[in-house]
């Protein structure tokens, strides 16, 4: 199609959308518009105090990228999802240092008995020195949560498990470390729930517990250890009615 247009007898519609705007009057000779040109620019200069090559360079310069904009949401990320879901996932890379953890449970609607089907997880956490670490190549909300997030989808049983790393808590802070998590059920908003934390975390305090609602049902979780040196605990999330 190009090559065509590019050929073509037809008149021309009028300048190249990048060239110069023409006056309303008619085009200026190319001579005179390049004198005015300099000029301008020589006039700018003497009141600037720059030399007029650089003041040319600097008008040539392409502008800067557009600042781009973070998520409304600060916890959300369902929106993000790639495509293709399974009931498991792994959220650090294996590479990632820290304790191995796998998590497992059930989605269950509020009767906290039926198990739900297709359920999105979304999950993100800190790294085993309790931060969001990130690449510098993040999208959309992974420049706020890092690289270690990730989603899943409920099976038809409503059974889920990922895989990751136990999260550290924030440096120098008091709060009890955690994994962030959201569900998104069919065809119903993102919703966040409780933080996944851990039984015995010292910073689990009773003023911590008792800002924890229960959303998704409780996120305290216990591990224990397997043979194999992992870190493993369950917790069922219910969904609110
Ligand atoms: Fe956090």
């Amino acid at each position: 199609m190009g090559l065509r247009a590019a050929s073509s007898k037809a008149p021309h519609p009028g300048p190249p959308a990048t060239g110069p705007p023409s006056p309303a009057a008619g085009p200026m000779p190319y001579d005179r518009a390049m004198k005015a040109r300099r000029l301008l620019l020589c006039l700018l200069c003497a009141v600037l105090g720059c030399h007029p090559a650089a003041l040319q360079r600097a008008l040539r310069a392409p502008n800067p990228p557009a600042a781009v904009s973070l998520p409304e949401c600060e916890w959300c990320g369902a929106a993000e999802a790639p495509k293709k879901l399974h009931w498991r996932t792994r959220v650090a890379p294996e590479a990632e240092p820290g304790e191995p953890l796998v998590i497992s449970g059930t989605v269950y609607r509020s009767d906290g008995e039926t198990p739900a089907p297709d359920v999105i997880l979304y999950l993100y956490q800190t790294n085993d020195a309790g931060f969001y670490p990130k690449r510098g190549d993040e999208t959309g909300n992974g420049r706020r949560h890092g690289y270690l997030r990730s989603w899943l989808e409920s099976d038809r049983n409503g059974r889920y498990e990922f895989a990751t790393i136990k999260p550290g808590p924030y440096p120098g802070g008091s709060e009890p470390a955690h994994i962030h998590a959201t569900v998104t059920e069919p065809g119903q908003p993102e919703a966040e729930i409780d933080s996944f934390v851990f039984e015995g975390d010292p910073f689990l305090t009773p003023g911590h517990l008792a800002m924890y609602r229960g959303r998704g049902g409780s996120g305290i979780v216990r591990l224990a250890l397997d043979g194999e040196g992992v870190w493993r605990g369950t917790r069922d999330v219910v969904l609110e009615p």
